[in-house]
């Protein structure tokens, strides 16, 4: 009986969708250390479900409406400001939504819709017209298999040559920042359309290849047909009733400081690191494409949100050996995506930038030798936060491509 009740539950879950009906987004505003420990206090109450979002101060959490009294009178309680950045997080959800479902299929790449979200069939069909399309330029690679079976796409854009130095780029690893594997749609027919017709990226790819893995995660990044507002995935993973303890924190599983502070051993908490280094395919899988490749330069894991452009460490505080010049580079990766919009980033080590966070993707590739390795985290600064509308796909992506190129170029002449 307890079985099929839980079997029941899990159908309605999935049928009806997650709903966010009166679910808020606070900013929280610290005023020290204090304020910010008894914050902390509220996460580990669990029956609060609160889900942060963001913990580079102001705190970003998402508040679901039967705890909005609760924490209300908790911060007032300790004169802890805060306010309220999204009134009715399923409104935006069901907006995006609607302009999904009114994008018109597309047979093509030219036709395709790119400032519309995609759901995960979308975006592998996208893959294969671009393939089917530029066979010369582009290939698809599978590396792996998700937890659950999906499996994972590399692009590779190549003029020739054999193992050519090369930069890896990677969108979507957790599964609520989407506006990152849109973008990385928008990436990929840039890089188709601009060969013959931008110098930069025409002398880029006649001297090395790129890979584009969009979806690194694609057990959480809209299986559903719907967008998660969490970060993790696996559902497999840890057959437990409690849907907030499954999956595991994808950029805190690899080996570079694994299971140090700033990450988790907890299931029950967004940054929970896995039972090993390297446990999870969706690790995994790059890890051994990185290491049999051997002649990657640049690696570039793409995040949202909070407007930043990182390098190594996260893990430690000592000061990456080459943090002068990837310092030299951010700044001019930041200054050329501001030339667009005028879009404002900050940039730095990620210790010394967000906080510290361990067993990180950068981290394990620069300790490997990848000197060039760089996490961007993407619009915005928390209007939106993840749900950033679709309107803002094209204009993310155009500005964040300005800065790739810099740090594409960079390696291209810096020969290492
Ligand atoms: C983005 O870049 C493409 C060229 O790659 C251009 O056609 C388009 O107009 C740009 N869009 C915006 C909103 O900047
Ligand atoms: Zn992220």
């Amino acid at each position: 009986m307890k079985k099929l009740v839980a079997f029941a539950a899990l159908l309605v879950a999935v049928l009806s969708k997650e709903d966010f009906r009166g679910h808020q987004v606070f900013r929280i505003v610290p005023k020290d250390d204090v304020q910010l420990a008894l914050v902390r206090v509220m996460e580990d109450i669990l029956d609060l479900e609160l889900d942060f979002w963001s913990w580079v101060t102001p705190v970003d959490v998402r508040v679901p409406s039967h705890s909005l009294q609760v924490v209300k009178s908790y911060m007032e309680r300790h004169s802890i400001k805060y306010f309220t950045m999204i009134k009715d997080l399923q409104a935006l959800l069901d907006e995006e939504r609607r302009q999904m479902k009114s994008a018109a299929p597309a047979g093509n790449t030219d036709s395709f819709d790119y400032t519309n979200y995609h759901t995960l069939s979308q975006i592998y069909s996208f893959q294969d017209m671009l393939v089917v399309e530029n066979p010369k330029l582009v290939s698809k690679t599978v590396i792996g298999h998700s937890v659950e079976g999906r499996p994972l796409n590399v692009l590779k854009f190549s003029t020739g040559g054999s193992n050519r130095p090369a930069i890896w780029i990677d969108t979507g690893i957790h599964a609520r920042e989407w506006v990152t594997q849109a973008s990385g749609i928008v990436f990929a027919k840039k890089i188709l359309t601009e060969y013959g017709t931008d110098s930069v990226l025409t002398e880029i790819l006649n001297r090395m290849d790129i890979f584009l893995e969009m979806v690194v995660n694609p057990d959480g990044s809209g299986t559903h047909n719907q967008r998660t507002t969490e970060k993790k995935k696996n559902i497999k993973q840890k057959q437990n009733e409690d849907s907030s303890c499954v999956g595991v924190d994808l950029n805190r599983n690899w080996n570079a400081g694994f299971g140090g502070r700033g990450s988790s051993n907890n299931p029950c908490t967004e940054t929970y690191h896995g039972t090993r280094a390297h446990s999870e395919p969706e690790v995994k899988s790059i890890v051994k494409f990185v290491r049999s490749h051997g002649n990657i330069k640049a690696f570039i894991s793409i995040h949202s949100y909070s407007q930043m452009l990182l390098y190594p460490y996260g893990y430690t505080r000592n000061p990456a050996k080459d943090q002068a010049e990837l310092d030299q580079v951010a700044q001019k990766a930041v200054t050329a995506l501001a030339s667009l919009y005028g879009t404002n980033y900050r940039y730095g080590s990620i210790i010394k930038t967000i906080y510290q966070s361990s067993g990180g993707s950068i981290d394990w590739t620069y300790k490997k030798g990848i000197k060039y390795s760089y996490t961007f985290e993407l619009r915005d600064t928390g209007h939106f936060g993840f749900i950033l509308p679709a309107n803002q796909i094209v204009p993310t992506a155009n500005e964040t491509w300005l800065a790739l190129k810099v740090i594409m170029d960079h390696t291209l002449k810096n020969p290492y």
